[in-house]
């Protein structure tokens, strides 16, 4: 009797859980489409701290005008984003100084800080030009996927880069994740086999993702930290398998390539808007046939991550919603 109404117990919740998931995913769905349709989503706007006027608003549609964007999801951090933008712009400037066909430009999306990101910010669009770096302010929190969502949606590059702002990642790594987009990007279309060809081939049209990875620092990793850290690492990595299958070892890294095609159909397209769009990514790769690379950068772990206990369900319930959502196609995928 106890085995049986423990297993009906399971059920019912399994159940409740999923009719929940089902609910939110219409609710969260109609919300989507009538503010998509009313166009309230506010144009992302740059403002020219010289002369304050406004400046045009690009649009991931419209062909690239820049070679790299690096968009720069900020939350509170005013304190560890100038050591990041620093190591980041030295490094582009000097990149641009030695090879005059390279150009680049920092999107940086305040996602609704609290304390002197904006300022800090600011500070830069100042001493660089707006044409260099830009300030897109979400206003409210949104969420990190959110943030980047809009950063890629308002980028000029050829190819766009998120990078985290706590600078947990070498800037200079995002040369080994170029050099294998244009390997994989050459090999494919075999820019050899006419003089045509090679003339219009462009980096930006060919869709491509490459991952930062982490993995090859697993096993340190997981002697070095507590317990129940390793058994929660573990336990995402089976939910990511079950929602998003096999491909990538590690989502989670803050450092991402994608080439101007492959980001204009998955960030019209991404719905998760805090810690599990990374999944999301995965999962639309699959689905549009996007090649996925993995190639393992450098970490330093930094402290003040904003992982805490909470996020844990959060990131559970929005892979719930995503499985729900696209195997009921009722989450429709733009192509
Ligand atoms: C960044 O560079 C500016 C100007 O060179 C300097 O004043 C500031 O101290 C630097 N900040 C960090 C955190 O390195
Ligand atoms: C990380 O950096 C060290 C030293 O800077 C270098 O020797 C090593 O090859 C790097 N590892 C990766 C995976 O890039």
């Amino acid at each position: 009797m106890g085995v049986l109404l423990t297993t009906l117990e399971f059920l019912a919740s399994f159940l409740l859980i999923f009719l929940l998931g089902f609910v939110s995913v219409i609710v969260l769905e109609a919300y989507r489409r009538r503010h998509n349709n009313a166009h309230v989503e506010a144009p992302a706007m740059f403002e020219d701290p010289e002369s304050l006027k406004q400046v045009p608003c690009p649009d991931i549609v419209d062909p690239a005008e820049k070679y790299l964007s690096l968009i720069i999801p900020a939350y509170n951090e005013e304190y560890r984003l100038p050591g990041t933008l620093n190591e980041t712009l030295n490094y582009l400037q000097q990149r641009a100084a030695n090879d005059k066909s390279f150009s680049y430009e920092v999107v940086i999306v305040d996602d609704g800080s609290k304390d002197g990101t904006k300022r800090v910010a600011f500070d830069y669009v100042k001493k660089y030009g707006v044409d260099n770096v830009r300030v897109i302010l979400l206003g409210k929190n949104h969420g990190k996927g959110e943030a980047i969502r809009k950063g890629m949606l308002h980028s000029r590059g050829e190819l766009l880069l998120m990078l985290d702002a706590d600078g947990a990642t070498k800037v200079t790594d995002l040369e080994k994740l170029e050099k294998q987009i244009h390997a994989i990007a050459s090999k494919d279309y075999h820019p050899g086999d006419s003089a045509a060809g090679e003339a219009t081939f462009r980096i930006s049209d060919i869709p491509i993702v490459a991952f930062g990875s982490r993995a090859h620092l697993e096993e340190k990793a997981l002697a070095t930290r507590k317990w129940y850290r390793n058994f929660l690492m573990k336990g995402f990595h089976l939910v990511v398998l079950l929602a998003a299958g096999p491909g990538i070892r590690d989502t989670q890294c803050g450092f991402k390539m994608f080439t101007r095609s492959a980001a204009r159909k998955l960030f019209t397209n991404i719905r998760l808007k805090r810690w599990c769009f990374d999944v999301e990514i995965v999962f639309l790769c699959k689905w549009f046939g996007i090649p996925m690379l993995e190639i393992s950068v450098n970490w330093s772990e930094i402290p003040g991550s904003k992982v805490n206990p909470l996020s844990i369900p959060n990131m559970l319930w929005e892979l719930a919603l995503m499985s729900v959502g696209y195997r009921t196609r009722i989450w429709k995928i733009n192509s």
